[in-house]
């Protein structure tokens, strides 16, 4: 059993893993720090069946200090998942972006160096493909053209760690996620959106012509890769690889709506608006090194995972 640093933990992904960690058995260190990117009453109620946890111990705080929340507790594994998430804020408040995603990052980055700590699974995003032509989208495709703010602070994110992978000896997996949904899901994401609009019988904007793709991924495949990933780096020594976590299945906008509108029994009231800056065309995802490397099988389907989805909406708004 291991001593886990897991930051964002209050968030819609971290939940999850809290709460899969704990299960297994680990002594988790939840941070985080409630960022206003959407509202609090959300994430405490994320975290608030593993508050009682005597494995678990909750501190609010920005990752930012964790030398002066954490002076003297050394952990086997961080798993970094806190970060201001979103694309289209990312345009409007680039300074928050990098200073939440990047300088918080080499601040949590400088203290496990000072302290010894080797272990890290930091998540970074599909974002970083940019408007990548190429399809599936493999880990050797150049990412040297991000289009928001955001994927530029996780791709750079991503190099940060090889820095530190160098300088400290660490052994990281660097993760991108491609559009992860289910239970939780944050409420600024599509599915959430729409899926919530369609059941009070109001409209959902959809923007593009509905022929943009996303490689929607089920949150519990998603904390499947990471629980993998961190197996991988706690075992392994010299370690530093990005992967994939995506469910190699593309989705166009319209075809969510419809599998929506199937899910939900109410037809969609569609209000069209241009395509927003920042927002790729398509991603989809080469899981071949996932599979390889972690044996990450995700296998829940779309449907699966969306009936899911408006289930514990239905219970929750
Ligand atoms: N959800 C997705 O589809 C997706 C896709 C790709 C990558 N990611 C990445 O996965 C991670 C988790 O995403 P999520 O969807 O669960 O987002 P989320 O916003 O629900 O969770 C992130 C959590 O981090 C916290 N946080 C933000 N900045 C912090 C800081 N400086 N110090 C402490 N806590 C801080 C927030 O309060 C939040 O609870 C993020 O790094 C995100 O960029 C998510």
């Amino acid at each position: 059993m291991h001593k886990i640093l897991l930051t964002g933990a209050a968030g819609f992904i971290g939940s999850h893993v809290a709460e899969c960690l704990l299960s297994q058995g680990h002594q988790v260190f939840g941070i985080d720090n409630f960022d206003d990117f959407y509202s609090r009453s959300i994430k405490e109620q994320n975290i608030s069946n593993y508050l009682g946890n005597p494995s678990f111990t909750f501190i609010e705080g920005n990752v930012g200090d964790v030398a002066s929340l954490f002076p003297n507790t050394h952990f086997d594994l961080v798993i970094h998942l806190a970060a201001k998430a979103g694309v289209r804020p990312s345009i409007a408040q680039p300074e928050q972006y990098i200073d939440a995603n990047l300088s918080q990052t080499m601040a949590l980055l400088q203290w496990m160096k000072a302290n010894g700590m080797r272990k890290l699974v930091f998540a970074s995003s599909s974002s970083v493909y940019g408007n990548n032509v190429k399809v599936p989208f493999a880990e050797s495709d150049p990412v040297d053209h991000p289009i928001s703010p955001y994927a530029f602070t996780k791709k750079a994110g991503e190099l940060l760690t090889h820095t530190f992978h160098h300088l400290a000896n660490m052994d990281v997996i660097n993760l991108r996620f491609f559009t992860v949904y289910g239970e939780r899901q944050r409420p600024d994401l599509a599915i959430h959106k729409f899926a919530k609009a369609m059941l009070n019988d109001q409209a959902i904007t959809l923007f593009g012509n509905g022929s943009t793709s996303r490689d929607y991924t089920y949150v519990g495949d998603i904390v499947q890769g990471i629980i993998s990933s961190m197996d991988y780096v706690l075992s392994h020594q010299q370690v530093y690889e990005t992967i994939n976590l995506g469910s190699k299945n593309p989705i166009q906008l319209i075809d969510l709506v419809h599998a929506l509108e199937e899910i939900t029994g109410t037809p969609a009231n569609i209000y069209w608006m241009e395509m927003q800056e920042g927002d790729v065309d398509r991603t989809f995802a080469d899981i071949q090194k996932a599979e390889r490397l972690l044996q990450y099988a995700p296998n829940t389907s779309l449907k699966e995972g969306l009936t899911r989805f408006v289930a514990w909406l239905k219970l929750n708004s």
